[in-house]
């Protein structure tokens, strides 16, 4: 699946999209104002959501560093972007190493003194119904490692400085299944994002005192490398640089939250009639 366009999506889905997600594309002018020389840490660069992130980032001159575990599509990233006249750094790191991820927040604030704004986007999905999962411990603490220890063992070594500086914004690329009623399968990689999401929304109310803003994204489905496998049937989803659109708004309009306009009325309906929307999920799962 080639990444960051639209090539090839049928024309109904290509609505559906619209329509399900309408993403504010940020004016040019507004993202160079919010991004431009500001160093710019964005997490899982190295392909899907967080790459197109990094070049539209780039383009609108911030000074970005990009953070993954392999180092050579890191590097392809970085040289697209210093081609383009953009200034782009790379840091190789596993977030899944808690000291490996303590020693690159520390390297960052050695070699650019702060950080202005981190986007928390590198991830790992695992979607198995648990009773294949009886002899697979290690898929809990791969996704509970990546997806929520390694981003908080990152933020508290960058946020003091942050919260010091009075000023700095986080962008959490959390997931629009997370507003819906759980669904079969997720277990893993669920409740390892709701971890870091409920962890940085919680710190959120603390840190905003000190000009330390945060942006939940509640992302709905995105054509990557991580949802191919999983079949979502006729879901209509967004490419990698719609969602980067949706990122790049997230870091100019700092909004709490962003998420799917129909999540809402979905998640009050599911509350109000947990019986009928957990029948939903069970039913569905058996079909
Ligand atoms: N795709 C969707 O439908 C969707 C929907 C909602 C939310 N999201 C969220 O959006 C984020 C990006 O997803 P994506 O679809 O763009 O996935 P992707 O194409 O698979 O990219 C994931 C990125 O994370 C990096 N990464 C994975 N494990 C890492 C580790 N241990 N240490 C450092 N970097 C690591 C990967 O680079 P390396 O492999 O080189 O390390 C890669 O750059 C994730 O947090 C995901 O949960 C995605």
């Amino acid at each position: 699946m080639s990444e960051g366009t639209s090539n090839g999506r049928p024309l109904a889905e290509r609505v559906a999209t619209r329509l399900l997600y309408p993403t504010s594309r940020p004016r040019g002018k507004a993202l160079r104002a919010a991004v431009s020389a500001r160093v710019v840490l964005v997490t899982g660069a190295s392909h899907g959501i967080g790459k197109a992130t990094v070049r539209k980032l780039a383009a609108a001159g911030a000074v970005v560093l990009l953070v993954a575990r392999s180092r050579e599509d890191l590097e392809q990233v970085a040289d697209e972007i210093r081609a383009e006249g953009g200034t782009a750094r790379v840091f190789q790191a596993d977030l899944s190493d808690m000291a490996a991820t303590e020693r690159l927040a520390r390297d960052i604030l050695a070699e650019h003194g702060h950080v202005d704004v981190v986007i928390s986007n590198a991830g790992r999905s695992i979607r198995r119904p648990i009773d294949e999962s009886y002899d697979r411990f290690h898929d809990f603490t791969r996704t509970i490692d990546v997806n929520y220890l390694g981003p908080v063992r990152l933020l508290l070594t960058l946020l003091p400085s942050m919260r010091e500086r009075r000023q700095g914004h986080i962008v959490n690329l959390s997931t629009w299944t997370l507003r819906m009623p759980p669904g079969p399968q997720w277990a893993a990689y669920g409740a390892s994002k709701a971890a870091f999401d409920t962890w940085l929304r919680t710190v959120a109310t603390e840190i905003a005192v000190d000009g330390v803003t945060v942006t939940s994204v509640y992302m709905p489905l995105v054509h990557t490398r991580m949802s191919a496998p999983s079949d979502f049937g006729p879901t209509p989803g967004l490419t990698c640089d719609e969602a980067a659109d949706v990122v790049c708004h997230a870091v100019v309009a700092r909004p709490v939250e962003i998420t799917p306009w129909w999540t809402g009325p979905l998640q009050a309906w599911s509350d109000l009639t947990r019986g009928p929307a957990h029948r939903l999920m069970t039913r569905s799962y058996r079909r």
